[in-house]
């Protein structure tokens, strides 16, 4: 039996989702997470990844959160945020979706102290071009987040929430966007998505000298 149970998560769940996020991206100099973010400054950036994340779960009828359990111990070491296509909405939620604008749009005063906010409304900016060039909001779903525990990574996390999720999204014959750092790649082309543009950050244009990031989008055509 495998030691790895996917489920969907509850808002109870957010507090170690918001730990993962923290953990898995801020660690690695292939994230743009990891240039943007004041490290000095842990505890800020984890309640602001939970406020985002709760705002996200609460008011983003669009979100859907998954995670990933070890049943040795119960921990949370994995999730998933998919964007459901706008036509699961009713017609009162995506009224309520235009009139927020909830757009790709981060609230400058609630940065923790210490964001490189160019660099924040770079990302922000490039990945609203990226989606609304190739996106069709009606129809397809966009994988927002993905992300495993550095120490749980490798051992088949991310491939159980892929394949948990994906197994609803083929027999709604859906295609799948994602922007995919580096290390998610390889992954990602493993369980069949194809690239089709990148984004480039030139972070020498935000203080930090010789570096270079790229993130690559990715679409996943219908399999029916
Ligand atoms: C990308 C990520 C989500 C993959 O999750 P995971 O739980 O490690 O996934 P799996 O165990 O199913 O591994 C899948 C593949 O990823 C690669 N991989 C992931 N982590 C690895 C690690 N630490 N060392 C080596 N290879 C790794 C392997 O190629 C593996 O393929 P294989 O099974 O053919 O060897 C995880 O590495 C992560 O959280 N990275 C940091 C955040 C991030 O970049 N997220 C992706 C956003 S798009």
């Amino acid at each position: 039996m495998s030691q790895f149970a996917v489920s969907p998560a509850t808002a109870t769940d957010l507090p170690a989702i918001a730990k993962i996020v923290q953990n898995a991206f801020e660690d690695s100099p292939n994230t743009i997470s990891y240039w943007m973010l004041p490290r000095e400054n842990e505890a800020a950036v984890y309640e602001w990844r939970l406020r985002r994340a709760e705002e996200n779960f609460h008011n983003d009828p669009t979100s859907s959160f998954i995670k990933c359990v070890d049943t040795a111990t119960d921990k949370i070491v994995a999730f998933a945020i998919w964007e459901k296509p706008y036509s699961f909405m009713t017609q009162e939620q995506k009224a309520k979706q235009q009139q927020d604008g909830r757009e790709m749009r981060s609230n400058d005063n609630d940065l923790p102290k210490g964001t490189n906010a160019a660099l924040l409304h770079d990302l922000d900016a490039q990945t609203a071009r990226m989606r609304a060039k190739y996106v069709n909001r009606e129809e397809d779903y966009v994988l927002r987040a993905l992300a495993t525990l550095p120490q749980y990574q490798g051992k088949g996390c991310g491939s159980a929430l892929l394949q948990w999720s994906l197994e609803k999204v083929d027999a709604d014959g859906r295609r799948v966007f994602l922007e995919a750092t580096p290390q998610g790649h390889s992954l990602y082309a493993k369980f069949g998505w194809k690239d089709v543009d990148e984004m480039v950050f030139d972070l020498n244009a935000f203080g930090f000298n010789g570096h270079v990031q790229k993130i690559i989008c990715m679409m996943r055509d219908a399999t029916k």
